[in-house]
């Protein structure tokens, strides 16, 4: 094959192509590159240059852990300014990834987020109860009420803290501040140094949500300690592990360590499944045929008893709902790679050039609408696509919610339980619907996406609750 140029827009004198961009809203921007310049095309971003990836055949190559691997660059290098070298923010040739990955595969492995079912209930019980109490009037910001449910769910989970969301009116302080922190590490990844340092009033601000966000972790591992003291033994939670465990050269995880991952988990851990959920009700919502057969499944297999941990895995139209949800609406829509080797690397075979020093985005937003792989249906919501070993015959690399290869998602088999129950257990106790019929997706993205301003209202069923 001959090598081709890499479709591009004009660049501008002095900002490349900083002005055909929304650093607001990369995901709107590069959707409308994708239908200008086709499904790969390079940007000038000024400091790098970014190649944009948007087809299943072309992420093939990309996803080649062998030639590519994790880039830390833009917002998620000034993440780093909070979470350090934490899982989601370490390059991988980082020691302390390595040693974070080793000891913490475990605490996420299949048996042990079984074990995390009862804390996992504890926490959704508390929403529906609240939910209940409201009455069938009441409007329920849904995007605040899945915050609320996530963040206390990994936080229980993984270092037995109860942040107690709903039972206080706001937001924790922690839930502002980091939501504050990650806001601002994603403006300053679109200016110049120079442009941050003078406007020091946000600089300031910034530094003061980092340390609160800091303390609340410091806090909870000097608590942990003081009690590991009392107990004389270790709690077996994620932070139990993370203070406890060395890997086979007997090496653990230093207290900054310790913080920085814990800041991870809270971060990555909530806003992802938060924003699914809140797809997947919206989309529900939007398709009420799909609700309906939901609601039915639920019916059928749970009843109107207790629901526990050996149900879900037989709520197979409810999986093929949420599958299909995460296809249209990644809530990571990308992920940025480059070259392994330090050196230019040909993809598609041979066709297009990944310079060793460029940005390669794998715009998995765009590959989950391939129509290559989707066909023509591929906007639309169809979760029965996902069933009768639909998903399983899907070509490889086409369905890529969770990233790729040893830097995936450490949090999937958590986030997919979490997210199955809470469906399970909503559709099972109310008739929910839409406070405002017309409501228009309105889509806020900071490093994930979800679907902001918008309400439910929820019925109980009669002989639930
Ligand atoms: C990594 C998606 C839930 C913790 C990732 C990556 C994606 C992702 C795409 C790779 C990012 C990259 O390559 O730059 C999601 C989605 C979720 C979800 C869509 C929910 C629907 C969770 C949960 C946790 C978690 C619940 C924690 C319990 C992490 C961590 C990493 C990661 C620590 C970094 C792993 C590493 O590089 O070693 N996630 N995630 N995620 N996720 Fe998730």
């Amino acid at each position: 094959t001959t090598e081709l140029p890499i479709p591009q827009p004009p660049t501008h004198l002095f900002t490349g192509n900083l002005p055909d961009t929304d650093p607001s809203h990369m995901l709107r921007s590069y959707q409308t590159l994708t239908t200008h310049y086709g499904p790969i095309f390079a940007l000038d971003m000024v400091r790098t240059r970014v190649v944009y990836i948007g087809s299943q055949s072309l992420a093939t190559s990309l996803c080649d852990e062998s030639r590519f691997t994790k880039t830390v660059a833009g917002a998620l290098l000034q993440v780093r300014n909070l979470t350090g070298p934490g899982l989601f923010t370490a390059h991988s040739w980082e020691k302390e990834w390595a040693l974070a990955h080793t000891l913490l595969m475990p605490a996420f492995g299949p048996l042990a987020v079984r074990r995390m079912f009862p804390d996992m209930l504890d926490v959704a019980g508390q929403m529906l109860a609240r939910w209940q109490r409201f009455g069938p009037e009441a409007e329920i910001d849904v995007s605040d009420a899945f915050t609320r449910l996530t963040l206390d769910t990994i936080a229980l989970c993984a270092f037995g803290y109860r942040f107690n969301s709903f039972y206080r009116e706001g937001m924790h302080p922690f839930v502002t501040a980091a939501l504050d922190a990650l806001l601002e590490s994603g403006r300053r990844a679109g200016r110049t140094g120079l442009e941050t340092r003078v406007r020091r009033w946000a600089g300031e601000r910034y530094e003061r949500d980092i340390e609160f966000c800091w303390g609340v972790c410091d806090e909870l591992v000097r608590e942990r300690k003081e009690r590991g003291r009392a107990d004389g033994e270790g709690e077996q939670d994620l932070l139990g592990i993370m203070l406890g465990a060395r890997d086979e050269r007997g090496e653990g995880m230093s207290d900054e360590l310790v913080r920085y991952e814990m800041l991870t988990f809270l971060i990555a851990g909530h806003d992802t499944t938060g924003g699914l959920l809140g797809f997947t009700f919206l989309m529900m919502l939007k398709h009420p045929r799909v609700l309906h057969l939901a609601q039915q499944e639920v019916d059928e297999i749970v009843g109107d008893g207790p629901l526990s941990v050996n149900h879900l895995d037989k709520l197979k139209y409810i999986e093929a709902v949420l599958r299909e949800t995460i296809r249209l609406h990644p809530t990571v829509p990308n992920i940025g790679l480059h070259t392994k080797s330090g050196e230019d690397e040909l993809i598609g075979g041979g066709k297009y050039r990944i310079k060793a020093k460029d940005t390669a985005i794998l715009g998995i937003s765009a590959i989950h609408r391939d129509p290559a792989v989707w066909g023509e249906d591929a906007n639309e919501f169809r979760p029965e696509r996902m069933l009768n070993g639909g998903f399983e015959a899907l070509p490889p690399h086409s369905w890529k919610p969770f990233g790729n290869g040893v830097r995936s998602c450490i949090g999937r088999g958590f986030a997919w339980q979490e997210a199955t129950m809470a469906v399970a257990l909503i559709l099972q106790r109310f008739q929910v619907e839409m406070a405002d019929p017309s409501y228009e997706m309105n889509i806020r993205q900071t490093l994930t996406i979800k679907p902001v301003g918008w309400n439910i209202k929820v019925r109980l069923r009669s002989g639930r609750g």
